[in-house]
């Protein structure tokens, strides 16, 4: 029997993967990918796109994988054995490796030019995509505009890494490597199994627009909010993830929903609900300009432009206090300087919420832009001071109380 211990790596006994190898000088390592996915267990069907084929030989991939290496849609012989939406439903996950931008853009536009798009469209299995591309190309802005349509199209990511690329640049798009590939497949399989829970979280700052240039905006990262969305996700919480923009990618597996402004962040959540409990950790701006130009404000012509500023909607509080829809439990967060706990108290009761998590922001906790918190959680019965922990842990606390309350 295949016993997990503690040197072997994760099983992966009977997984079947249908791995579509793209046109990229990774495709080299998709070779030992096969290898290493074959050692924990799993049986690997391969795809390999004509561009792929410049760079590996079928002959390799087909050797390696112990199967025959599926290369067109229009091979006869293939389509008679097994058809090519057989091929796309057996897998029980398709892995692209490398994921070039071309099969990006092709995935997110829906485009079944050849066997790997035509799978990737015709499949009812979920896919995970790794890719690697020169750092230009991943940085463009069509391929961050499919990656993030992937994204919400519930397109799983691991990496790009950042590194010395094969080109002689450097930055993020080097293919993650194949032992991350390995643990992000194994993750996929050892996740949770779906609890009947629902959560929406929001995270990362709000933009407002000044002019069509400029906005006003906050230091907020989204770090606290996606690890709290993170943590969910691992107990097998379904969950709706509303993100001002941040450079740290959502969570795998939330439905994520990218906002920009407060009256985009407060319309996303309000669609999104009926929900089991709502964690607002964004942190929205209160103010808003009233109004803003279609031309951009001149430097040279005008006087110095005073803001005419209006207040944001309290998504939090219109939440808390809504009628129909109220979640059985609404947390807010209070980002202090000062007197943190008593004014988190005087928050919990303004906004109607359930809890506060208060945290000290000020210029020499660390905390804004960092990796640890040390956080209050403030409830009407009592507060709980929570020693300094990295973010992540503050979400997996978080996220143990929040589904204690919402099992009770
Ligand atoms: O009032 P303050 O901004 O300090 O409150 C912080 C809490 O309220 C956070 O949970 C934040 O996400 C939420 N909030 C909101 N909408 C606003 C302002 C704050 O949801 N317009």
């Amino acid at each position: 029997m295949n016993m997990p211990t503690e040197n072997k790596p994760e099983s992966l006994a009977e997984k079947r993967i249908l791995l579509l190898i793209g046109g990229g000088i990774a495709a080299y390592k998709s070779l030992e990918l096969i290898r290493r996915l074959k050692e924990r267990g799993a049986s690997v069907t391969p795809v390999l796109t004509a561009a792929g084929e410049e760079f590996v030989t079928p002959l390799s991939v087909s050797a390696l994988a112990e199967q025959k290496v599926y290369r067109s849609l229009f091979d006869y012989d293939d389509e008679v054995e097994m058809g090519h939406i057989q091929l796309s439903r057996k897998a029980d996950l398709l892995v692209v490796a490398p994921a070039t931008a071309d099969l990006m853009a092709k995935a997110a536009a829906g485009i079944a030019s050849d066997l790997a798009t035509t799978l990737l469209l015709a499949t009812d299995k979920p896919a995970l995509l790794a890719p690697a591309m020169n750092v230009r190309m991943w940085e463009h802005v069509a391929t961050q505009r499919n990656y993030n349509r992937l994204l919400q199209d519930g397109i799983k990511f691991v990496g790009p890494a950042e590194g010395e690329m094969a080109c002689g640049e450097y930055g993020p798009g080097r293919m993650a490597e194949v032992e991350e590939i390995c643990l992000a497949i194994g993750d996929h399989f050892s996740a949770s199994p779906r609890i009947n829970k629902r959560v929406i979280v929001t995270s990362g700052p709000t933009r407002e627009s000044i002019d069509p240039v400029r906005y006003i905006s906050n230091r907020s990262s989204g770090a606290q909010g996606t690890a709290i969305a993170q943590a969910l996700i691992s107990r097998g919480v379904e969950v709706v993830f509303v993100s001002g923009p941040s450079a740290i990618p959502p969570p795998v597996g939330v439905h994520y929903i990218p906002v920009e402004t407060a009256r985009e962040m407060d319309a996303a959540v309000n669609q999104a609900l009926p929900a089991d409990a709502a964690v607002f950790a964004a942190a929205v701006a209160d103010w808003r300009a009233r109004s803003t130009g279609a031309q951009k404000l001149k430097k040279a012509t005008q006087k110095i432009p005073q803001l005419d500023l209006i207040e944001n909607p309290d998504i939090l509080a219109g939440v808390a206090k809504r009628q129909k829809h109220r979640p059985k439990l609404v947390v807010g967060f209070a980002a202090e300087t000062e007197d943190i706990e008593i004014h988190a108290q005087q928050k919990l009761k303004q906004k109607a919420c359930d809890w506060i998590v208060a945290n000290d922001v000020s210029v020499n906790s660390g905390i804004v832009g960092g990796k640890d918190n040390a956080v209050t959680l403030v409830r009407s019965d009592g507060l709980e001071r929570w020693p300094s922990m990295s973010k992540l842990e503050v979400g997996n606390r978080l996220a143990d109380r929040i589904l204690a309350v919402l099992n009770e």
